[in-house]
């Protein structure tokens, strides 16, 4: 089986895509934006806390059963369980999630997208602040804006998967990651000299517990997940494609890092700017469409900035897109023995007409009043009702991915027999001890956290906020 499958050209292109994965649009606009909520420093600690003892370690389960496995989630967990195993349901869990994530992903990326032409027409200078939040207003409601750009970019992520393991994913990512590192580090070097840098490394770093909330604990907890593409089975596909003796152990941990590293710079080059031009800390998917944009039109070279910023948050989304669709592709190509252009195009396809309500999400309240009786009662309604978009992304990120990171922990810490899954951790790494350590993780530290999560979500340790 190994011989005929696909892999990495090498170890590098692997911690690419992986970290390709990981660091996406969770990075760059959803960390600022949860940090600034919860007012900074001690949330980044809880939050590289998580990073370390519950991402991390289901990161290397997942890249252990993918590697062990050389399979897809589906296959994989077929291949680690009895027959009728209901373990197989988490491979299920992770394809669905992936259909759903991409569907509403790709229109978060469709405005990044639609934000580098803006720029590139300079269409932000000389506008002011209501200008540009009317902007933003317009591109949210316009189906023809939201729609076209969805389109395209499922049209670039289904051509990259159609290349392949070596082809498509390892090529592309081998140019986008190190080209969006770069970007990020210009922009960071713009930002240091900018005067609100010094405010900015203080909230982000600063220990200041005033903020913090247990409902900002399990946040933090919740974004793990996320940041890191956990619980739906993406590291399970990208590990399948590494070879046996590859370091599972350093690989993770530098995915991780990379992950870490490329959110905490996010918040260093959007931070200083919310502060240098006098905005608030606190704000949703504005930070990046409507408070960078109005960044860039009053600074010098600003047009450049803002095609090299939104270029580079379509460059991450674009990464992390590719994953998706795999995840999805892969589970075709391996259990149903499709050709991958067959798999990929009507993956993609599928996606794409799937995130159709998403995409018409600003415009029409069409589901909102389906929905909003439901989501009233899990307190995720803004009071102009849900639409089809919102509910996607809180039923995968607060449900689906903690919940597959959870089977995927008990699965390898519980049901994996014991010796082969020592031998398989140990096999090709320096960091062998670091064995038992991660079993204990897996088996209790892990499961309590999801649960915990998962008990926040449906509001049962409100109290602990005195709510
Ligand atoms: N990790 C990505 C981000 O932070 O934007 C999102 C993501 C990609 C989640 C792939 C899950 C996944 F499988």
């Amino acid at each position: 089986m190994t011989g005929t499958r696909a892999h990495w050209g090498s170890r590098l292109g692997f911690i690419l895509a992986a970290a390709g994965s990981a660091v996406g649009l969770g990075n760059i606009w959803k960390f600022p934006y949860i940090t600034g909520e919860n007012g900074g420093g001690w949330f980044v600690l809880i939050y590289l806390i998580c990073i370390a003892l519950v991402g991390l370690p289901i990161m290397m389960a997942e890249i252990f059963i993918g590697r062990t496995t050389q399979l897809a989630p589906v296959g994989a967990f077929r291949a680690l369980s009895r027959r009728g195993s209901p373990w197989v349901l988490t491979g299920w869990l992770g394809v669905v999630v992936a259909f759903v994530v991409l569907s509403y992903y790709s229109v978060v990326a469709g405005w990044a997208m639609h934000y580098t032409w803006l720029s590139i027409t300079n269409a932000f200078a000389a506008h002011d602040q209501a200008a540009i939040n009317e902007l933003f207003g317009n591109v949210y409601v316009s189906p023809t804006v939201n729609l076209g750009w969805h389109v395209a970019f499922m049209a670039i992520t289904i051509a990259i998967v159609l290349g392949g393991v070596q082809k498509g994913l390892e090529r592309w990512v081998r140019i986008l990651m190190p080209a969006l590192f770069v970007l990020m580090l210009v922009m960071l070097g713009r930002a240091v000299t900018m005067e609100g840098f010094g405010r900015a490394v203080e909230f982000t770093f600063a220990p200041n517990a005033e903020n913090l909330t247990a409902a900002g604990v399990l946040e933090a907890l919740g974004h793990a997940f996320f940041t890191l593409s956990l619980g739906m089975g993406a590291m399970i596909t990208y590990g399948s494609y590494l070879r046996r003796d590859d370091d599972l152990v350093a690989t993770s941990v530098t995915v991780g890092v990379l992950d870490t590293v490329i959110a905490l710079m996010a918040c260093l080059i959007l931070f200083p700017i919310t502060f240098t031009f006098g905005m608030q800390e606190e704000r949703t998917v504005g930070l990046i469409f409507m408070n960078m944009p109005l960044a860039f039109s009053q600074m010098p070279g600003g047009a450049l900035w803002g095609v090299l910023f939104f270029a580079l948050l379509t460059f991450a989304a674009l990464t992390s897109g590719i994953s998706l669709l795999e995840v999805a592709a892969s589970y075709f190509i391996d259990e149903r023995g499709w050709t991958r252009r067959r798999a990929a195009l009507t993956c993609g396809i599928a996606i794409l007409l799937l995130g159709i309500p998403s995409a018409l999400s600003g415009g029409t309240r069409l589901f909102g009043e389906q929905f909003q009786s439901l989501t009233s009662n899990l307190g995720v309604n803004d009071g102009a009702g849900f639409n089809w978009f919102d509910f996607f992304d809180y039923l995968a990120s607060n449900w689906m991915l903690p919940l597959g990171g959870l089977f995927i922990a008990l699965f390898v810490a519980w049901r994996v027999g014991g010796a082969a899954r020592e031998a398989g951790f140990k096999t090709g790494t320096r960091f062998g001890g670091l064995y038992w350590g991660w079993i204990q993780l897996l088996r209790y530290v892990v499961p309590i956290a999801v649960i915990l999560v998962f008990l926040n979500a449906i509001g049962l340790l409100g109290f602990l906020d005195g709510t």
